[in-house]
């Protein structure tokens, strides 16, 4: 069976970090026998420039079609126009397709905890998913309002949306180790209050299942202070987007942590969880690795090539062992000459 899968490059290292990873998906699927289409398309920044709009119809409506969605990154300097910003592209493709549940892993299990900027011995061990609400929450709420004097969000939460995100959250620590936090503001907030409601009231079904919850202060404090008391993490929009960045640093980079993010039914959605970094663009020195991580989640989840995915992953740690790594890791090389090292040894 053939797959069809839509690449999004999009803007800054998007392009660099896409390119080297199509080589690798052509190469693993001679290696690992499987086929797949695949199309490019605008998104982002580039698409504002070629069709004036981040995400056009051509694009939105290859991704409908597709089985995968590889992302590179968007955004930059040259659009920050306050109505038609690349990053609107990112909301209405997550909204389009429905993709509420973001899954963010971090490991240093994998033997990258040398690389981390915090203590040896306290990120040991370490091995936790972030399960990060996608398409409510503050980023979406209405109304919303921008004026020179005023200017409004709305954090809104339905019970309807906390129980499904709760269920991904309960339904992945109950393979793992059993152990559900959850984050929120409840000391403060009616939507984090609603969260914690629904989150006890859905723990009835999964009596195996440990929860506790944490406000998202203290939460950030003991993911620096004992990152590896966690399981599985589940927290809403805002704050999922900035804890898993604060998490990203635990195995050493921003540039290593991947993605993947899932609707009901429909074809998911696979980005490293940086940016479009354009203080680094057009260098060729991004760190490619959380792009190939997340095309490891998509050879998984998507395509179930299991041994393709476990041989890009396996190839990848290894180098981090060997220090063939990008500068933001504490090595020396290009993202090139890295696509070129894995590229020898799968
Ligand atoms: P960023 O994630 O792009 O970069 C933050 C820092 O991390 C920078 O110093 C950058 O050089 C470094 N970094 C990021 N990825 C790296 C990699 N692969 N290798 C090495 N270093 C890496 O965040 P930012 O600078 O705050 O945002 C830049 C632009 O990206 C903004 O327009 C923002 O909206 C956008 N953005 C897009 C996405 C996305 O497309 N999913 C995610 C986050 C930010
Ligand atoms: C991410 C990004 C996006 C988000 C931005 C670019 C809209 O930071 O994917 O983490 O906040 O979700
Ligand atoms: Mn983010």
């Amino acid at each position: 069976m053939s797959h069809k899968i839509v690449a999004l490059p999009g803007d800054g290292i998007g392009p660099e970090i896409m390119t080297g990873a199509l080589e690798i998906l052509e190469q693993l699927s001679n290696d690992f026998n499987f086929e797949y289409e695949l199309e490019i398309h605008d998104f982002g920044g580039i698409a504002i420039d070629h069709h004036g709009t981040p995400l056009p119809d051509t694009t939105l409506n290859a991704c409908k079609n597709a089985d995968a969605i590889l992302l590179g990154a968007v955004g930059g300097p040259k659009w920050t126009g306050p109505n038609n910003r690349p990053e609107q592209g990112l909301l209405g493709i997550r909204k389009a397709l429905g993709l509420f549940a973001n899954i963010r892993p971090t490991i240093v299990t994998n033997g990258t905890s040398h690389l981390s900027p915090i203590k040896e011995s306290r990120v040991a061990g370490t091995d936790f998913i972030i399960v990060r609400e996608l398409t409510g929450g503050i980023y979406f709420g209405e109304p919303k309002s921008l004026s020179t004097e005023n200017a409004l969000d709305s954090l809104t939460y339905t019970r309807a949306e906390i129980e499904r995100i709760a269920r991904v959250g309960f339904e992945l620590a109950q393979k793992r180790r059993k152990k559900l936090t959850s984050v929120d503001k409840e000391n403060v907030l009616s939507s984090s209050k609603l969260w914690r409601n629904v989150i006890n009231s859905i723990s009835v079904e999964y009596p195996e299942v440990e929860v506790n919850h944490l406000l998202v202060d203290a939460c950030a404090m003991h993911l620096i202070t004992n990152p590896s008391q966690f399981d599985v993490i589940v927290t809403e929009n805002l704050f999922g987007d900035i804890l898993s960045d604060e998490a990203s640093v635990i195995p050493g980079s921003l540039g290593l942590s991947p993605s993947a993010s899932f609707s009901e039914q429909g074809p998911r959605l696979y980005e490293p969880i940086h940016g479009s970094a354009p203080d680094i663009a057009n260098q060729d020195i991004a760190n490619p690795f959380g792009m190939l991580l997340s095309v490891a989640m998509c050879l998984r989840e998507s395509l179930e090539v299991h041994a393709a995915a476990d041989k890009l992953e396996t190839v990848i740690y290894q180098l981090i062992k060997e220090g063939k790594t990008t500068r933001d890791l504490n090595g020396q090389y290009h993202t090139s000459e890295i696509i070129q090292f894995i590229k020898n040894n799968l």
